[in-house]
C-alpha cells in the first residue's frame, strides 16, 4: 500500500487557507499555487539519496554531499497541474518536464486524454506527477498509468487538495505510488467538486471563470 503524507508545514498550511478563500484574486491565487509547491517539493525530495563528494574551498577541502541516483522529471496534469510547475522548477532548475493533457467529462466525471509529450528518458527518470486537486481521482490514476506504459517505473503524486475517494482509488490503482497532499478534505459532493476545497483550480488560475 502506497503511503500518504500530509504536508502540514505552517506555512503551507497558511497559504492553503488564503488558496481555498473565494475572495482571492487570480493573481495571488496563481502565486500561492506555484509557492505551495515549492514548499512540497521541498520536502517531497527530503529522502533523495546523496553522495559523497570533495570540494576544494579557498580554504581547504570540504567533504560535501550532492543528490546521487537517477534523475527527475515533473509531470504536470493539464491544465491546472502547469501552475505547480514553477515552483517545482525553482527547486529543481535542471528538472525535465513532460506534459499530460487530460480533462474531467462534465457527464461522466471520466478523464479524457488530449496530449501527451514526455521527455526522451523519461524511463531513466523518477517522475513526480503534479495536480492541484485529486478528487474522484480519475484524471491522476490514467496519468500514471500513461507513464507506466511509457515503461517509467518510479512515480509519486504530488496535490494540493485531496479527496478520500480519489487517495483511496490511486492507493488502489497505483499501491506503489506514494502521495504527498497539503490538504485531505471531507468528501465530493453530487458533480465531483471537492468539499470544501476550493472550486474549479484550473479555473481560478488561468482566470476562465
Ligand atoms: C481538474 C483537476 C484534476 C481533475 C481532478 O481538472 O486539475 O486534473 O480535475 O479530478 P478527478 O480526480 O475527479 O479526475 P479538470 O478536468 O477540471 O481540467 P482543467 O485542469 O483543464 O481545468
Ligand atoms: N477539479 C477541480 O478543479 N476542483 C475540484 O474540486 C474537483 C476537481
Amino acid at each position: 500500500m502506497s503511503k500518504v503524507m500530509v504536508f502540514d508545514h505552517p506555512l503551507i498550511q497558511h497559504k492553503l487557507s488564503i488558496l481555498r478563500d473565494e475572495r482571492t484574486s487570480v493573481k495571488e491565487f496563481r502565486e500561492l499555487i506555484s509557492e505551495i509547491a515549492e514548499l512540497m517539493c521541498y520536502e517531497a525530495t527530503r529522502n533523495l539519496p546523496l553522495e559523497e563528494v570533495q570540494v576544494k574551498t579557498p580554504v581547504g577541502i570540504a567533504t560535501c554531499h550532492r543528490i546521487a541516483g537517477k534523475k527527475l522529471a515533473v509531470v504536470p496534469i493539464l491544465r491546472a497541474g502547469l501552475g505547480m510547475v514553477d515552483g517545482m522548477v525553482a527547486m529543481m532548475p535542471n528538472v525535465k518536464v513532460g506534459h499530460v493533457g487530460l480533462y474531467r467529462d462534465p457527464e461522466t466525471l471520466e478523464p479524457v486524454k488530449y496530449y501527451f509529450k514526455m521527455p526522451p528518458d523519461i524511463t531513466e527518470r523518477d517522475v513526480i506527477v503534479v495536480d492541484p486537486m485529486l478528487a474522484t481521482g480519475g484524471s491522476a490514476v490514467a496519468a500514471v498509468q500513461f507513464l507506466k506504459d511509457e515503461g517509467v517505473k518510479n512515480i509519486k503524486f504530488m496535490c494540493i487538495i485531496g479527496a478520500p475517494e480519489g487517495i483511496a482509488a490511486m492507493q488502489k490503482a497505483h499501491p506503489d505510488v506514494d502521495i504527498f497532499v497539503a490538504g485531505q478534505d471531507e468528501k465530493l459532493n453530487e458533480h465531483g467538486y471537492i468539499v470544501p476545497g476550493l472550486g474549479d483550480a484550473g479555473d481560478r488560475i488561468f482566470g476562465t471563470k
